[in-house]
């Protein structure tokens, strides 16, 4: 069996054109094992498109976007540009043009990896003495307060501005629509997050919850106020399977749910939109202080390859081996930078790191047994 599936390749800024470089090697090798043929179009976006094109998403880009089935991207951001700059003109923008509505972020606690979370292990166990789990966020990521209209009040001489937070109903049921199904798919157990307490577009949010909750009486809603919801993912997170918010709440709760897993560097993501076009990426960041070194963990891109395949192109076994290949990678102690856990390592590869050093930095990487974006590429390969 053979079919071909056209992937728009965006890598952006900073380490994301390494680790990509790294995913890009391991879908070579799953398509192989597959029988399946990938045809990758780079495009360039954020700062690396905006000094070539003035934009950090051209219309050069968005034409290769379009005509591809789904779109692989890295990151973008850039300190020597104006602050935001290719975030809102990059990123934001082609999230709103495509209207990817929907944004999954599974925060996946490995069990090898416990020791690397930021909570102390009792906390992270089951009954069973189990330390393996996966909060899901399903964040709206194309309304709410990032793109509510904004005001820099000109008569105030610079003393004032606002962001609204505006959400309509039919944007609120599509996105808890999502929540509701793949909570159904798991363990049928679904928090909403808002602070209907305070805020008029989260009345509307959790009443609209409690309406759709008649068409799916097989799920458990439980609803919290983002303030309590994060000390409780802070805490107790194994109370959690699935999280349905709005954009910001599900910005911040996602990074938090990601700092339980050990690592932002393992934290992938989809955002999808109503005809079930996708992007993939992954939500830790450029790293520019890497940059150059080839030792991003590129986990978080393999794995947003991983969703790719899954729900863009249905391959759900080449996903699912891809997941595995992962996790016996990890098993195995497979280790990038971000996840060695030594402070020994860390002041030691301080000083290279800084003056960009590559082969010093190499140098010490290899002689505590941690591997740079390609090898940990190499070790998921073997796993295939
Ligand atoms: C994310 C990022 C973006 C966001 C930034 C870079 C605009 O933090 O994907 O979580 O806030 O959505
Ligand atoms: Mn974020």
């Amino acid at each position: 069996m053979s079919s071909s599936h056209k992937i728009a390749v965006l890598a952006g800024d900073g380490s994301a054109p390494e680790f990509m470089a790294a995913a890009l090697k391991v879908l070579e090798r799953l398509a192989k094992k597959f029988s399946l043929s990938f045809q990758f179009h780079e495009a360039l976006v954020g700062g690396a498109a905006y000094d070539k094109y003035r934009h950090p998403l051209p219309p050069e880009t968005l034409k290769v976007t379009d005509a591809c089935e789904a779109i692989l991207f890295g990151s973008v951001g850039r300190d020597d540009l104006p602050q935001g700059l290719v975030e809102k003109q990059g990123l934001l923008a082609i999230r709103k043009h495509y209207g990817f509505f929907a944004n999954l972020r599974p925060a996946t606690v490995y069990a090898p990896l416990a020791s690397a979370s930021s909570l102390k292990d009792e906390r992270l166990k089951d009954e069973a003495g189990n330390s393996g789990f996966e909060i899901l966020t399903v964040r709206e990521l194309t309304g709410g307060i990032y793109f509510g209209s904004k005001q820099k009040m000109e008569d105030s001489g610079g003393t004032e501005a606002s962001d609204l937070m505006h959400y309509t109903r039919p944007e609120i049921e599509r996105i808890l629509k999502v929540g509701f199904e793949v909570a159904r798919k798991r363990k049928k157990l679904l928090h909403s997050v808002d602070k209907a307490n305070v805020l008029e577009s989260s009345k509307l949010w959790r009443s609209t919850a409690n309406e759709m909750a008649k068409s799916y009486p097989d799920v458990a809603l439980k609803h919290l106020y983002v303030d309590n919801a994060a000390m409780q993912i802070a805490t107790w997170p194994r109370q959690f399977d699935v999280i349905v918010t709005e954009n910001l709440f599900g910005d911040i709760l996602s990074d938090l749910s990601a700092a339980i897993t050990g690592s932002l560097g393992l934290l992938p993501s989809a955002s999808i939109n109503e005809r079930g076009f996708g992007m993939y990426e992954p939500s830790g960041g450029t790293a520019p202080d890497l940059a150059g070194l080839g030792i991003v963990n590129p986990i978080a891109q393999i794995r947003s390859a991983a969703m790719m395949l899954n729900y863009s192109f249905k391959l759900e076994d080449a996903a699912q081996a891809l997941e595995n290949a992962v996790q016996k990678a990890l098993e195995r102690g497979a280790r990038t930078i971000d996840l060695a856990g030594s402070k020994e390592i860390y002041e030691k590869s301080r000083s290279p790191i800084a003056n960009k050093d590559r082969s010093a930095v190499l140098k010490i990487l290899k002689d505590y047994g941690i591997l740079s974006s390609e090898q940990m590429a190499d070790k998921i390969i073997e796993e295939i």
